[in-house]
């Protein structure tokens, strides 16, 4: 391992602002973010408390709404959103620490006590937070995973959306508020088209949709919201090719019916191969599939 990634590695030890595979910490946000705002060093995650709506604790006034950036790679959107809003808490997740160490490191240098960084397998994130736990999702440029037999490997399939489930705000339909919503941002027209398929599939309340996130209309319409401009590092990349940002925001208000599934895997076996291979053609590389 190189030795620039190591004294990444050491450093994010150090941090207050990041998390390693930390256990114990479901309910235990608002109390760590507490902490961290009062500037503690060393906090102790065993001896947080548990705070949920039914058991406030009048230690911790720190309960604000908890955003969590899936697959957040350098963290631009955790730091981003934490700038622009103070009253709330962000959390970044992502496997690679020296990836996590640079949103970190901008967050500390910076001063925002609201965001903060957890290492650890998207796959486990269910034990990290307690159920209502989380009120918003963004998902940023996570890779689309193409081939066909990969589908449910991607952030947004319901096999994820179900364990997302678990400890997201259930989506309050009276109220216009963010509660339960999942944002997906990508430059990927395939995985923008599956999960807006995933999203008509199951039922679920669709928000915004769109191809093609800055187009003039949008930006100049009402419906722009500044959230939308956040440049990520792999935004940058345009690795799909496809010089063109998709956005497609959701509620995660129904029940996933397991039996469901199967009709999602015949849906998608047709514009997914087609898509495969051009995306493999446009990379220069042979189609495999
Ligand atoms: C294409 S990058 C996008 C990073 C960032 N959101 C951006 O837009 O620049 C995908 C990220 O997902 C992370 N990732 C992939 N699989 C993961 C997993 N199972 N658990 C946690 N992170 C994962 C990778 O480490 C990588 O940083």
């Amino acid at each position: 391992m190189g030795q620039k990634k190591l004294i990444k590695f050491a450093a994010i030890k150090e941090y207050e602002n990041v998390l390693e595979y930390p256990q114990g910490m479901p309910g235990k946000w608002a109390a760590y973010f507490h902490e961290l705002e009062k500037g503690t060093i060393n906090i102790e995650l065993d001896s947080l408390a548990v705070v949920d709506d039914t058991n406030e604790s009048s230690s911790v006034s720190n309960k604000k709404p908890l955003v969590l950036e899936l697959a957040c790679g350098r963290g631009e959107y955790a730091v981003g959103l934490g700038r622009m809003f103070s009253n709330q808490n962000f959390v970044g997740l992502d496997l690679k620490g020296n990836r996590i160490w640079k949103g970190a490191s901008i967050a500390n240098r910076d001063g925002l006590k609201n965001v903060a960084f957890i290492r650890t397998q998207i796959d486990q994130v269910t034990q990290y937070f307690a159920q209502d736990e989380v009120n918003e999702i963004w998902i940023t440029f996570p890779d689309p995973q193409l081939r066909l037999s990969k589908a449910k490997k991607r952030l947004t399939h319901p096999k994820f959306l179900r364990l997302y489930q678990q400890f997201l705000k259930k989506a309050d339909g009276e109220n216009n508020n963010s509660s339960g919503v999942v944002h997906l941002k990508t430059d990927s027209p395939n995985l923008f088209l599956f999960t807006k398929t995933v999203v008509e599939l199951y039922g679920l309340t669709l928000i915004t949709a769109t191809d093609n996130l800055y187009s003039s209309e949008l930006m100049q319409s009402d419906k722009w919201d500044d959230r939308y401009a956040i440049k990520t590092y792999y935004e940058g990349l345009n690795i799909a090719s496809s010089n063109r940002i998709h956005y497609i925001q959701f509620k995660l208000d129904k029940e996933l019916p397991i039996e469901l599934d199967e009709k999602l895997k015949e849906i998608i076996a047709e514009f997914e191969i087609t898509e495969t291979h051009e995306s493999l053609a446009r990379n220069g590389k042979q189609a495999m599939e």
